[in-house]
């Protein structure tokens, strides 16, 4: 298949590119590297730099290239930085998106799947989270993804294109070769931000708050393998082509892990005593999220199969070992 992946050179949609690749699929990316990195585009695939807000640039590599499907990662994804900057959320995202699909329809390309997230949920009514649970997002990120979805189920009603949204939890781990990995500057994640610590980068990693309602006090996340998360677009992808209609799955392991036994999982894969220090609560940090991926099992056939917080940590590890500074 010949499949489009603007924010191809992120995190994430490197991750999936690489494995769409190695299925035999046929890969374009377009990338404005303002976030992604050159050396995460993969040398088999087609790649045109520039941006989704430019209607002439996103007409001319869909006029060229015969695309099949979009698999649609361009976006900016950082919660606190949503909260300082809004509107570089709803104009990268939100209007983005907006020329993304315009371009598509007048070509006529239906399919696309694109990243969402467990921030459109907001505070969560109960665990595990389901794809039905209430969306009241608490800060302009989760809200932009989430108006993202309402737009593609819009153009869907009026122009026959159909979408699947994917909400990931929280995204982890790099690829098993050592050649991919998380690489965000600045970095907000746990995962690295803990690995700054053995690395020699960072004295000691902060734990916002431990006074939550949790068994230790600590914030509960679930953590997904990137490879798990890439695994889950090629299903979706899948999906679509054998007529699936438009829908929404969450991609988590439905498992939590407090923020102290990620730390303490850290110590364990590193050896390193990774000194921790208790901080004010972060802003706008749920005390719980964990997926109930049950319908993307269901409806996709989708398994994570890297679920193992050591294995996804020292999948991590071994990425920032070799690469300490990203790419
Ligand atoms: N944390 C710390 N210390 C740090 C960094 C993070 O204690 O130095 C804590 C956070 O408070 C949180 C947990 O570790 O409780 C995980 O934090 P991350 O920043 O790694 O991830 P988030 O859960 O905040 O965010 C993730 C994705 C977002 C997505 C969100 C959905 O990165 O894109 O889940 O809520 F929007």
């Amino acid at each position: 298949m010949r499949i489009l992946v603007p924010g191809g050179a992120g995190y994430i949609g490197s991750h999936i590119v690489r494995e769409l690749i190695d299925a035999g699929d046929l890969v374009v990316i377009i990338d404005n590297l303002e976030t992604g990195h050159r050396e995460a585009v993969h040398p088999k695939a087609k790649f045109y730099q520039g941006d989704i807000r430019n209607r002439d640039f996103v007409d001319r590599v869909l006029d060229q290239e015969k695309i099949e499907a979009v698999i649609h990662f361009a976006a900016n994804s950082l919660v606190g930085e949503s909260m300082v900057n809004p509107l570089k959320y709803y104009d990268n995202n939100l209007y983005g998106t907006k020329v993304l699909l315009e371009s598509m329809v007048a070509h006529g390309v239906d399919k696309i799947v694109f990243s969402s997230t467990a921030a459109t949920y907001g505070e969560p009514e109960s665990i595990p989270i389901l794809e039905t649970d209430r969306t009241e997002p608490t800060n302009p990120y989760g809200e932009t993804k989430l108006a993202m979805e309402k737009m593609m189920k819009w153009t869907g009603v009026a122009h026959g294109l159909r979408y699947v949204a994917l909400r990931y939890f929280n995204a982890c781990g790099a690829h098993e070769s050592g050649e991919l990995g998380e690489a965000h500057n600045p970095e907000t994640h746990l995962i690295p931000l803990i690995l700054q610590v053995p690395n020699g980068q960072r004295k000691a990693i902060s734990i916002y708050g431990e006074d939550y309602h949790t068994k230790d006090g600590t914030c509960v996340r679930d953590y997904i393998h990137v490879t798990d998360l890439a695994q889950a677009h090629i299903l979706a992808v899948k999906y679509l082509m054998e007529g699936g209609e438009s829908n929404v799955f969450n991609l988590g392991n439905g498992v939590g892990f407090t923020v102290k036994e990620v730390i303490e999982t850290a110590r364990r894969v590193t050896g390193h005593p990774i000194p921790a220090e208790i901080a004010p609560r972060r802003g706008g940090d749920p005390a719980r999220l964990i997926a109930s991926s049950e319908k993307a099992q269901r409806v996709l056939g989708w398994k994570p199969e890297h679920g193992d917080l050591e294995e996804i940590i020292a999948s991590a590890w071994k990425w920032h070992q070799a690469h300490p500074n990203g790419y």
